[in-house]
């Protein structure tokens, strides 16, 4: 044994339990306990009191730029918030990359999702730049951060496959050298029928580099005939790629008519994709060109999960060009979901976790390896709160988090400390994080 979590309560059931973690990081028990007890013999194993408050499986994060996180002040701000600003800003400050700057940006934004509670990530990296500084960088962090973050790493050609010479070599070339996952951005091609091509590239690429996933930025627009999301499903069902696709954004959806949507929603369904919101984001960059009733612009999550499909949240960007605030915290990113949803009945709260959970850990395709439950690795965060609603309401930090049954993050009074690499980072103020 080489750590027991005592008291603690778990999500939808009663009562108290103690979890038991074995030295190879595995759950190897999960019994249930009474308050006040002082936890039973523990054959000198670690020992947590969770303090009766919800531990949870460790978040995650399905969509994020590693590459442009944490860049605010080093480039000219975003005055119109429109994402089309974003972009161009992204586009000068990504001349100016060199590996240390991602190093050191990308090393920061792990280390604050962490003590937010996220072990699992899913980055995007441009690959739209000839020399890939990027995502060259970024496999480096992937390896140095393996100890407190499970990463994969998207090849994204952020100014599209087609629109210039050589972009599709790129996205090739990333995907030789090992980037996971193959992105698309359709409505950024300069023709629909672009934007098309563009969808049956990625999933030829796909193919031709051993059955990788494809996870696109999609129809991120308020421009209700922006309609590539049913030409990624449908290729989805004649590849037979399915629960393999994951649509990023997918925000024209909110502007759709309802006899649409309808029909968007049977064949989402079909192909097993996995819908991604960016609230934090998307609740800022979208309705800028409207004036009033101004659209919220966020994709419909509670009308897709009540048809069946997956949906899962990313936090998209931080401190960037995209969106000036954020602070790696996937509870500000689901408080932020609820409000926009309109998810606040008590079920839909109480349930509310799965987006940053066991929806997103499906996309992942880790899902039976992931939760709360005997045999599965410890991946955990012990909160602040004794439940789910209680966590939204106060944006819960984690207490502890577990990953691989090491003890990752401890906070303890205004102490948070990492442990990572075989040292320990201590941070008496989390915000310097970000600051730096
Ligand atoms: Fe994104």
């Amino acid at each position: 044994m080489l750590l027991i979590i005592h008291k603690a309560r778990l999500h939808n059931q009663d009562g108290l339990y103690d979890i038991s973690i074995d030295d190879q990081g595995i759950i190897s028990k999960v019994s249930s306990t009474t308050a006040g007890t002082g936890g039973g013999p523990t054959n000198g194993s670690e020992e947590i009191d969770a303090r009766e408050n919800l531990v949870l499986p460790s978040f995650v994060n399905l969509h994020f730029h590693l590459d442009t996180s944490l860049t605010m002040g080093t480039t000219r701000p975003n005055e119109s918030g429109t994402l089309l600003e974003g972009i161009e800003i992204w586009a000068e400050r990504k001349k100016k990359l060199t590996a240390q700057d991602v190093r050191e940006r990308a090393s920061r934004s792990i280390k604050l999702m962490a003590a937010h509670g996220t072990t699992y990530l899913r980055t995007h990296a441009d690959v739209s730049d000839p020399n890939l500084t990027a995502l060259k960088a970024l496999f480096e962090v992937k390896e140095e951060f393996k100890d407190i973050m499970d990463i994969q790493i998207t090849a994204f050609p952020q100014d599209g496959i087609l629109t210039e010479q050589g972009n599709k070599e790129l996205l090739e070339k990333s995907l030789e050298i090992g980037a996971d996952n193959v992105g698309i951005i359709p409505h950024n091609e300069f023709t629909r029928e672009d934007g098309v091509r563009s969808i049956d590239i990625a999933f030829e690429l796909a193919k031709k580099y051993g059955g990788k996933d494809v996870d696109g930025h999609v129809d991120e627009t308020d421009d209700e005939q922006s309609r590539f999301l049913e030409v990624v499903a449908a290729k989805t069902i004649k590849e037979g790629y399915f629960g393999r696709v994951t649509a990023g954004h997918a925000t024209a959806m909110h502007s759709y008519n309802d006899a649409y949507a309808s029909k968007l929603y049977r064949i989402l369904k079909r192909a097993q994709m996995t819908i991604i919101a960016n609230p934090l984001v998307n609740i800022h960059l979208q309705g800028r060109f409207d004036t009033y009733p101004k659209r919220r612009g966020m994709t419909r999550v509670k009308e897709l999960l009540q048809n069946g499909i997956n949906v899962a949240l990313g936090h998209d960007d931080m401190m960037d060009p995209f969106y000036p605030l954020g602070k790696g915290d996937m509870v500000q990113a689901l408080f932020m979901a609820v409000h926009v949803a309109q998810m606040m009945g008590k079920s839909e709260l109480l349930n509310s976790f799965d987006l940053i959970t066991t929806n997103a850990a499906k996309a992942l395709r880790i899902d039976h390896q992931y939760g709360v439950k005997k045999g599965n690795p410890a991946n955990l965060v012990v909160l602040d709160s004794s439940n789910e609603i209680e966590a939204l309401a106060k944006l819960s930090q984690p207490l502890y988090v577990i990953k691989n049954g090491a003890l990752v993050v401890e906070r303890g009074g205004y102490e948070t400390t990492i442990n990572h690499g075989g040292g320990k980072d201590r941070f008496d103020d989390i915000g310097k994080l970000l600051f730096e």
